[in-house]
């Protein structure tokens, strides 16, 4: 039996992964987090929920690499579910050392520097590691890998988000590494087989159908999708956009926060943070719900084709535990357990992961 040891696990995203892991496998489960009474209180919860006594409660703090070792002895695999992007050296380096797998539902670029330096350690170890698991990161390539399925030829796939989570959700520290993209905010698309330039951003209105309707959306680029116009030479125009919010939010606050980013790069974070995600709940209006959407064209027996793929749910951090879910289910039958260090969104067979998606609650439909 596995056994997984998730990092935040009583966090909002954590506390998903942990109740969708224990229904969907026979892993063993230890949340941990730097409150054991926390961890403990949600253990004894999934406990009386959940038969076999499955779920066990840890001290760790990802600032420490003695609580990590600590944590991490008698672990097969490491889930990072907390936002402690900023410890990443100290989280990734105790996980190779303590000899577990490791995966992250983060989104940072030295997190992902720092992985890739260690690539080569990775895969001499033996060991796999997975990164930028998710909603977003993790589902644009593992999207465009399931609509290339469904085609003979691939020639253009872009891929739209629609983020509405609502008006009650405090501020967290996972608000301040989504500060710390915006202060690195890449904007690049692939067009006529070329990335424009990091800072070219393009806006598209996009139709999300249904009440959400059409969106003005901005080019928002994501290291998964690097990779995908070598795996698929025909390829010409590929590319994630992000739907805006209320005027207010697009126009005025967010140039302010990115201004303000530039002058106050580290001050900056929580204030300018609290200013964000207080325009983006303040002024939020219905339907609150995330969404995914791929647009492919390309060629099936020699005739032209569109597909259109959407995938949904109404609470954003499902949308964010069950694609790691569906994804661990793969590492833990073998098939996507390979040593190196891997994307997620290149990592999972997609048409395997969309029909478990599925099954653990989001609505997925397409259009050809
Ligand atoms: N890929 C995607 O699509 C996607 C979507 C949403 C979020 N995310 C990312 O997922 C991560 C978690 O987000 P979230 O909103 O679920 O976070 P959250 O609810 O704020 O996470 C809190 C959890 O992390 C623990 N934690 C915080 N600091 C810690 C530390 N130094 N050491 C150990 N545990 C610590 C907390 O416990 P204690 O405070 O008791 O330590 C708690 O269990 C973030 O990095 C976020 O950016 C990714």
């Amino acid at each position: 039996m596995a056994r997984i040891l998730i990092l935040g696990g009583y966090g909002f995203t954590g506390r998903l992964l942990a109740r969708h892991l224990l229904e969907q496998s026979e892993a063993q489960i230890t949340l941990a987090g730097r409150h054991l009474e926390n961890a403990q209180a949600y253990a004894e919860q999934l406990n009386t929920e959940f038969k076999g006594e499955r779920v066990s409660a840890r001290r760790a703090d990802a600032a420490s690499r003695q609580s990590l070792h600590e944590a991490l002895d008698a672990v097969d695999l490491l889930l990072v579910a907390a936002p402690t992007t900023q410890h990443a050296d100290t989280v990734i380096r105790a996980a190779l050392e303590s000899d577990v797998d490791y995966l992250d539902i983060q989104l940072d670029a030295q997190k992902l520097a720092l992985l890739k330096s260690l690539a080569p350690d990775i895969a001499r170890a033996g060991r796999c590691f997975i990164t930028e698991a998710g909603f977003h990161p993790g589902l644009p390539a593992a999207m465009v890998h399931y609509a290339a399925r469904r085609l003979d030829r691939l020639d253009t796939a872009v891929i739209a988000g629609y983020l509405n989570m609502g008006r009650a959700l405090p501020y967290s520290d996972a608000v301040d590494e989504l500060m710390e993209v915006f202060r690195n905010y890449q904007a690049q698309f692939f067009r006529n087989r070329e990335w424009t330039r990091p800072g070219q951003y393009e806006v598209r209105e996009v139709g999300f159908g249904g009440e959400i309707g059409v969106r003005k959306c901005y080019s928002m680029f994501f290291e998964e999708l690097r990779a995908l116009p070598q795996m698929y030479p025909t390829l010409q125009e590929l590319g994630f956009f992000m739907s805006g919010s209320h005027w207010l939010v697009d126009w005025i606050i967010t140039p302010l926060v990115l201004g303000g980013l530039k002058l106050a790069p580290r001050r900056g974070i929580r204030p300018l943070g609290k200013l964000m995600w207080w325009g983006m709940q303040t002024f939020s209006r219905p339907p609150y719900r995330v969404l995914l959407k791929v647009e492919a064209r390309g060629e099936n027996n020699g005739k032209p084709v569109k597909i259109e793929i959407t995938i949904s749910h109404s609470d954003a951090y499902e949308l964010t535990a069950i694609p790691v879910v569906a994804c661990l289910l793969q590492y833990l039958d073998g098939s996507a357990c390979r040593p190196g260090l891997w994307m997620m969104g290149h990592l999972v067979e997609p048409v395997r992961l969309f029909r478990d998606m599925e099954q653990m609650g989001v609505r997925i439909s397409q259009l050809s």
